[in-house]
């Protein structure tokens, strides 16, 4: 019952964007207001975020962060976010039956990015289902253009005389969806899509476009949807996007662990759709792949508590606020691992959400902030899956699941940094065995093993909480080896491995 693989930097599957690793924040219960923006929170600096979350941002090392939803963006007026916050009006948020203040705006989100740090982007979704051209045009002109015109210089009269230069535009969200408000068909969607980018490319060339793709592979409108939407627009975008969440059901948890072998043909599909449209265009250009939500999520849940909740509209009440334990955070590095594995045609990949809505950061209002144990993977990912991605081939016992057959207990990815350094990411996906595993290390350079850290736990539903916010943390796993050219290690039942070589 041994696992392996081969390691050769003669065969890789391609470079790792850096967008691989960005995040979400929506307008959506409390990632914005008491998440990233308290005003009266201790922590909280001058112009209202809060810098505990700050901190925790850092360390999880996002890069794009989409904005500012989601499904809110079907309703979003970009107008009412800017300008003085005593003048902004109050709205309903139809998607989710909530009162918008907009005392958070555009200006403050791009003052949230440039908190982050350098490698924080924005990724701007337009609202192409209750709004069209001329909407997107406009907030296109007011946040890019460097002034001299009536929007360019409103921007600079709020107070933000640089252009914010926002490259990479989302043109709507989840149009397929028949929960969004102005859902589309494909064909519908396909016209308005072309022609907000040909619109948006005669403003400025230069900016980044990505089309609405599938809200998951289950819709029914799958795949015939990609390739409708692309043949209307696969000259002018430059992504299509994918969205999925992975719950377990019906307490099959072997299903759930396998999650990622959805998530992979999910993107091999899509990646071939593209490829067939391209050719019956005759085109020698390639759309790539913007996972631009993913992430463990208690949907079912949500939608109970949905239908259940009464129609006040709240402000900012807490809404999918998933707890997520050491099994979500094992299935949740393997989804990672998916996206590595698939970094040649994913170049952009956001974590839905950031904070407190289904996220890897909570907070509590007035008080603390904490990493869920979801956090842990991706930090690890984002931090040393930076570089070229090598093929990995695994081989390895395989156990039974009711939805996808006989899956490998291993799921694995390896990453090459520009220093020669590798990382091999590694989850065993077995609830009750350690899995040994060896890997033939070939033409590397490696003298010897770094670090090899897990997320494991004798107890599969162990979670951190307001109360014990550490109780999960990974930890340093003893025994590994590099000798001879091979790796050894023994992954423990049920977890996240991150084994450095140097
Ligand atoms: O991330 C939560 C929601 O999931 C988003 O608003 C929507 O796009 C998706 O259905």
């Amino acid at each position: 019952r041994q696992a392996r693989f081969t390691l050769d930097p003669a065969f890789t599957v391609g470079a790792v964007d850096p967008r691989l690793f960005g995040s979400f924040v929506e307008h959506l219960g409390r990632c914005v207001y008491t998440g990233i923006f308290e005003p009266d929170h201790p922590s909280a600096d001058a112009s209202g975020l809060r810098t505990d979350v700050l901190g925790l941002v850092r360390e999880l090392g996002v890069t794009a962060i989409r904005y500012p939803g989601g499904n809110f963006v079907s309703g979003y007026r970009w107008e009412d976010s800017v300008g003085p916050v005593d003048r902004r009006p109050r709205r309903l948020d139809l998607a989710w039956r909530t009162t918008e203040t907009n005392r958070f705006g555009l200006s403050e989100f791009m003052g949230f990015l440039r908190a982050i740090g350098p490698e924080a982007e924005p990724m701007m979704a337009l609202n192409l289902g209750t709004r069209g051209i001329m909407e997107a045009l406009e907030l296109q002109e007011y946040a890019n253009h460097p002034g001299g015109t009536a929007l360019s210089d409103l921007r600079v009269a709020h107070g933000d005389k640089e252009p914010f230069g926002i490259r990479l535009w989302c043109l709507g969200n989840e149009m397929d969806g028949p929960w969004q408000t102005g859902h589309k068909t494909a064909r519908e969607y396909g016209r308005i899509a072309a022609e907000t980018a040909r619109a948006m490319r005669q403003l400025d060339p230069g900016v980044e476009l990505v089309a609405c793709g599938s809200s998951g592979q289950s819709m029914p409108t799958f795949a015939a949807w990609e390739a409708q939407v692309l043949e209307e627009a696969y000259d002018v975008v430059d992504y299509i996007s994918l969205h999925a969440y992975y719950e377990p059901l019906d307490g099959d948890v072997d299903s759930f662990l396998a999650s990622a072998v959805d998530m992979e043909s999910f993107i091999e599909n899509v990646v071939a759709t593209c490829d067939h449209i391209g050719a019956k265009l005759k085109s020698e250009k390639k759309i790539n792949l913007s996972f631009d939500e993913w992430n463990v999520w208690y949907l079912s849940k949500s939608e109970a508590a949905a239908e259940a909740a009464p129609r006040d509209w709240p402000e900012a009440p807490r809404l999918l606020e998933d707890s997520y334990d050491v099994t979500d955070a094992v299935v949740f590095g393997s989804l990672l691992i998916a996206l590595l594995r698939h970094a040649d045609r994913v170049t952009v990949a956001c974590l839905a959400q950031l904070v407190n809505v289904i996220a890897p950061i909570m907070t509590e209002p007035g008080g603390p902030a904490w990493r869920q144990t979801t956090f842990f993977p991706f930090a690890a990912a984002s931090r040393y899956g930076r570089g070229e991605v090598l093929d990995v081939r695994v081989q390895a016992p395989v156990y039974g699941t009711k939805k996808y057959g006989e899956v490998p207990l291993l799921h694995a990815t390896a990453v090459r940094a520009e220093d020669g350094t590798v990382t091999v990411f590694a989850v065993n996906r077995s609830r009750t065995e350690e899995l040994p595993l060896e890997v033939a290390l070939h033409g590397l350079e490696l003298s010897g093993v770094v670090e090899h850290t897990a997320l494991a736990d004798a107890d599969p539903n162990a979670r951190n909480t307001v109360q014990d916010p550490e109780r999960v943390v990974p930890h340093e796993v003893d025994g590994t080896t590099l000798a001879d050219g091979r790796l050894n290690a023994v992954l423990e039942p049920l977890s996240w491995n991150v084994i450095r070589l140097g």
